[in-house]
């Protein structure tokens, strides 16, 4: 029995170790674990799929309707605007910055230089 503990011990090791070995996680990472957790119920966050909720938009097409700095600003100040039955949120800066990164890195059109 503790030979298998052990096998899987090292298994999660491994399995968590691979992807980025040493490095801190970016903030883009950051910001894509913030979406899932906050925002994935009710908007499709990645580069393909549908919202779960039809009114949501999806995370990708977000610059073709704003600047996404503008973005920045709603999120720091929490955002409740247009959002129906969603909860408010209110961010700190750097998960802000976390956040808007990691949509910038999604968005179908680059709007940015
Ligand atoms: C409970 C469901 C729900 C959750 C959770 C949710 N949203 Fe939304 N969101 C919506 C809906 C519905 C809309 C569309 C509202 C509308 O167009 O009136 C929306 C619209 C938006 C918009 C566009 C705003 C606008 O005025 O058009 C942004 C940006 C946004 N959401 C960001 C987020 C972020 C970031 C999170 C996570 C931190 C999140 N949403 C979580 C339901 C949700």
């Amino acid at each position: 029995m503790k030979h298998a503990i052990a096998l899987a011990a090292i298994f999660l090791v491994t399995a968590c170790a691979s992807p980025a070995p040493n490095e801190p996680q970016s903030s883009v990472e950051r910001g894509q674990a913030m979406a899932a957790q906050n925002c994935s119920g009710c908007h499709a966050i990645g580069r393909s799929g549908d919202s779960p909720a039809p009114q949501a938009p999806p995370f990708r097409t977000l610059s073709q309707n704003y600047p996404l700095e503008a973005l920045e600003e709603a999120f720091a100040e929490g955002i409740s605007v247009g959002h129906a039955g969603m909860p408010e949120f209110a961010f700190a800066p750097e998960d802000v910055n976390a956040l808007v990164a990691y949509l910038q890195s999604i968005q179908d059109t680059l709007t940015r230089e």
